[in-house]
């Protein structure tokens, strides 16, 4: 039985289609908090970018515009917490489960912990997957292909750094200013998990996928801390419970759905798929290994080290 006012409203706005695994676990998200409250708890979601992009979230959350957010990890190094660029480095995580061992130990709370001075308190990780290198011009087989070419990243001084180390000119910028950028040629390639590249449609404006696999990209999901801290406790449970659920759906959501984007990628036919050979991702790796440095000066060898063992 719906009721016909909620109690309780809250927003969620990202920048993604709602086909992702970040937009279907919000949708997920949605339906388990109307279903459990019976309509007393409401989650509006806003996607692609629609109420607040890449450049405003953040500050949009802290001012309690919206309640929730689940930016990339790429995306805190704006509020000047930049060790979750440690999830940038590149060659970093064998797999997804090497994923959650950092995600579910220690780390997690020691990564969330800074987010506090900020207004925003970080209640989950969530997976998208491994990114890829794009072009349209050639294709990205060697370190030397890279040289000269404008690749947009997001805003991470890590993953700039590695674009830099390849020779690449790194260009930060929104992901919803992304496809048009490339099709205007403003920048040559960029990086993306293939949900990204496929429901973003940029295999329409690139010529060449390079399956490289450098690189992770996955979200935390964050509260405007005092939004929360004002939550009667029941609904407090509801959503914690809630989320939990709707980040185990997403996390599945993102291998099911990288398949299903490899295979519409295949059946387009537009973009030329390129496999690396190990020797080409070896040379990839230690191409951009200079990107490690850059990070441990910036935040200390230690977390480097920690993360990479
Ligand atoms: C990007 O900007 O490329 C990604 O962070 C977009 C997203 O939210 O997955």
């Amino acid at each position: 039985v719906l009721r016909a006012q909620p109690r309780l409203r809250l927003r969620l706005a990202h920048v993604v289609a709602p086909d992702t695994p970040k937009g279907l676990m919000a949708t997920r998200l949605q339906a388990l908090l109307a279903q459990r409250s019976e309509g007393a708890v409401v989650l509006d979601v806003y996607p692609n970018g629609s109420l607040y992009s890449d450049a405003d979230e953040l500050e949009a959350l802290q001012w309690g515009a919206v309640e929730l957010l689940i930016p990339s990890l790429s995306k805190f190094g704006r509020l000047g917490t930049a060790v979750f660029e440690l999830f940038d480095l590149p060659f970093l995580f064998a797999d997804r489960a090497a994923v959650r061992r950092v995600v579910e130990g220690e780390w997690a709370r020691e990564l969330f912990e800074p987010l506090q001075r900020h207004g925003l308190l970080g209640l989950g990780f969530l997976d998208n997957g491994f990114k890829h290198m794009s072009a349209r011009t050639h294709p990205l087989r060697e370190p030397r292909d890279y040289r000269g070419l404008r690749m947009r990243v997001q805003p991470s001084l890590t993953i700039a750094a590695q674009m830099r180390a390849l020779g690449a000119y790194p260009v930060m910028m929104d992901f919803a200013a992304t496809r048009h950028a490339l099709a205007r040629g403003v920048v040559d390639g960029t990086e993306n998990p293939l949900t990204n590249f496929w429901s973003g449609r940029m295999h329409e404006v690139q010529r060449h996928l390079t399956l490289s696999a450098h690189g992770y990209l996955g979200y935390a999901v964050v509260a405007n801390a005092t939004f929360w801290a004002h939550l009667p406790q029941p609904e407090r449970r509801l959503i914690e419970v809630a989320l939990a659920d709707a980040i185990a759906f997403g996390n599945a959501m993102a291998l099911q759905q990288e398949q299903r984007a490899l295979q519409a990628l295949r059946d387009d036919g537009r973009i030329q798929l390129h496999y690396p050979s190990p020797e080409e991702r070896e040379a990839l790796r230690q191409a951009m290994a200079p990107a490690d440095d850059a990070l441990a000066a910036r935040i200390g060898p230690r977390w480097v080290r920690a993360m990479r063992e």
